[in-house]
């Protein structure tokens, strides 16, 4: 069952190319613009929504932080992000114009049905984004959209957190689309590109090798940092999470704008740290001033993991290993970007001897809060 791979990570890191279209499937119309009838909240109900909350756990957390960027950017709604257990103990404000959307593979982590049920009480709507038909989460919710990753066995998310971000992006857009903002012909054309994008993650895939090579060469390291910006950011946390729950290595993830503000003295002799450059041509502020960051921790000794964009070749002096992702629109870059971290980190914890499906101390879904 795990089809000729010797782990469901692998399968399943694999699967995304396809968990991701399947996902997109039946969603965007011939004209290109975005369907999605199962959200049972009336476009009127939608434009009212003065404020979005997302609430989840882990890896769903970290989709819920890049979905901000684009809920945010497209629809000019705030939009705050929380994990689901700290959420109701500080007694959010709330109210009939909030909508919450909580995100979950399983649908059944305690923490994230406790924070959705707080919401409900306060007059809240909830859409759930889920990936368990009929699972508590979705079944508790107002509307629910369904990522379409298929069953994920192996304990640390893959497919799932991908098919997370397009559900988000699609709602984004959705919101945008349906409230009528500005970026009327951005929204169009990124419809277009996320009708794309699974193959671009298929592209992805096809180039690992040197990415696993370069994992095994690091398994007995202590620490591996990881650094980004913007949607970027959420990456390094989740490229964290992954590496620490599957090779059990000390990892941390930090804003690259940060650095100064204290990480930048963890750095030392061979320390590796991962970067995630943003494109060079959407936000190319930041592209610069990451670029910057790169040749500060290199010069106090770093070994750079450069992931840049194709056709980037500012980041070639500075990048000790440089691992290409294909050129996507500066949002849906985690889409691409995740790919390779969630592939070193497999790869790590396999050289290390480590359980890859059933990582210590941890259970596939969280039912206790
Ligand atoms: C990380 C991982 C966990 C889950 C988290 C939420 O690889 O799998 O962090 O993402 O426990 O689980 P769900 O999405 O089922 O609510």
């Amino acid at each position: 069952e795990k089809g000729g791979y010797d782990y469901f990570m692998l399968k399943e890191i694999a699967e995304q190319p396809k968990a991701v279209a399947d996902t997109l499937l039946g969603r965007i119309d011939p004209s290109g613009s975005l369907t999605l009838d199962e959200v049972r909240i009336s476009p009127s109900e939608l434009r009212e929504i003065d404020k979005v909350v997302i609430v989840a756990c882990g890896t769903a957390f970290h989709a819920g932080l890049i979905a901000k960027y684009a809920i945010e950017h497209w629809t000019r709604i705030p939009c705050e992000v929380e994990l689901a257990s700290e959420f109701r103990y500080r007694d959010p404000i709330l109210d009939g114009r909030s909508l919450v959307i909580a995100i979950s593979q399983s649908g059944e982590t305690m923490d994230t049905l406790m924070a959705l049920r707080h919401a409900r009480e306060q007059g809240s709507k909830v859409l759930a984004i889920c990936n368990t038909n009929g699972s508590t989460i979705p079944r508790e919710s107002d509307a629910v959209l369904y990522t379409h990753a298929g069953p994920e066995v192996a304990v640390a998310s893959t497919k799932a957190f991908l098919t997370q971000l397009v559900a988000c992006y699609l709602v984004a857009l959705y919101l945008g689309q349906v409230r009528g903002t500005k970026w009327g012909d951005e929204i169009q054309a990124v419809i277009k590109d996320l009708s794309r994008i699974s193959e671009e993650v298929e592209r992805v895939l096809e180039t690992m090798e040197p990415v696993r090579a370069l994992a095994r060469t690091l398994a007995s390291k202590n620490t591996v940092l990881f650094l980004g910006r913007h949607v970027g950011y959420p990456v390094a946390l989740e490229g964290a999470l992954k590496l620490k729950e599957l090779a059990y290595m000390h990892a941390e993830g930090f804003a690259a704008g940060e650095l100064k503000h204290g990480p930048i003295a963890l750095i030392e002799e061979d320390v590796p740290v991962v970067v995630v450059v943003p494109s060079p041509r959407g936000r190319s502020v930041l592209h610069d001033k990451i670029v910057s960051n790169i040749q500060e921790i290199r010069a106090r000794g770093a070994r750079t993991i450069v992931i840049a964009e194709e056709g980037d070749e500012t980041v070639v002096p500075y990048a000790d290993h440089l691992i290409r992702i294909p050129v996507t629109p500066t949002l849906l870059q985690p889409l691409v970007a995740t790919v390779p971290l969630q592939v070193f980190a497999c790869e790590l914890a396999t050289a290390r001897g480590n359980e890859v499906d059933q990582p210590r101390n941890l259970a596939k879904s969280v039912t206790v809060e």
